[in-house]
């Protein structure tokens, strides 16, 4: 009964955290593409193949459904993995959509027309190769009207997590948040638009300001899986295990892992 949760690297383990919370008798697979991350400063068709390979990957551990704990990914590749047509009884969801749902205050399932929401400026921040999909704006445009997004790309930020350099990572996120406040100085909401992003979650808050609503997803997506799966049970693959695949060194990755999420956890060669 495993769900795939897929990353590019650490990002997803804040995903896969708030998964393990809410349903904590539901066997994981997280595959962390660390040979091949960051993914954020490729070209689309190269996030595209190196998606496809890991969902096909990660297939072969018995599971049926994949969560891309990952923006880019679900920006870069997701509808033409989904458009293209998948194995029958797979499935692969993205990480978009629970998000703008909550944003914009709207239902899952809730296809009416868009329409005015509460929130007028939104600012978001995410990896170079999602902001160049306009991926956010796309799915916000489908349920809400006239709202303003201001996005900031935030070059260098996954490299500093993947890397474990917290500093440069704060700073980085400093300069970011003022490179956006220039452009769009009063937002009332703040999109972490990156999986790895909610580990800086206080530093955002913090150069943004008290009174700016910030959203990350990792709750969300947790939720929004667990209403899929009771609409879904049969998207439960036939995996029993929980386990932790990496392309990258999995020595290395693991270290890190356990350094990011505070407990600890063991990668294998993926
Ligand atoms: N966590 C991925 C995301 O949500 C990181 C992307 C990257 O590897 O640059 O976009």
């Amino acid at each position: 009964m495993a769900v795939g949760i897929f990353d590019s690297g650490l990002g997803g383990l804040t995903v896969w955290e708030a998964v393990r919370k809410r349903l904590p008798d539901l066997p994981l697979v997280y595959y962390a593409d660390s040979a091949h991350a960051p993914y954020g400063v490729r070209d689309a068709e190269d996030v595209y193949r190196l998606t496809k390979a890991a969902v096909e990957r990660i297939w072969e551990e018995g599971v049926d459904l994949v969560i891309l704990a990952c923006n880019t990914a679900s920006a870069a590749a997701l509808r033409r993995i989904q458009e293209e047509g998948l194995p029958p009884g797979k499935r692969v969801l993205g990480v978009f959509v629970p998000l703008i749902e909550a944003l914009t205050e709207r239902k899952w399932g809730d296809n009416s027309p868009p329409r005015e929401v509460a929130v007028k400026h939104v600012a978001l921040f995410a990896t170079p190769a999602t902001v160049a999909s306009r991926a956010f704006q796309r799915e916000l445009a489908f349920r809400a009207i006239g709202v303003d997004v201001e996005a900031q790309a935030c070059g260098g930020v996954v490299d500093a997590i993947e890397e474990g350099d917290q500093i440069l990572a704060e700073a980085l996120v400093r300069s970011h948040v003022e490179a956006l406040k220039r452009k769009m100085p009063n937002p009332e909401a703040a999109v972490l638009g990156c999986t790895h992003y909610p580990l800086l979650a206080d530093v955002f808050q913090e150069a943004l300001g008290a009174d700016v609503k910030v959203f990350s997803q990792a709750n969300l997506v947790a939720e929004s899986l667990a209403d899929y799966l009771e609409r879904h049970p049969d998207m439960l693959g036939e995996g029993r295990e929980n386990r932790f695949l990496t392309t990258g060194d999995a020595r290395q990755v693991s270290d890190r892992a356990t350094q990011f999420l505070r407990r600890k956890i063991a990668f294998q060669p993926a």
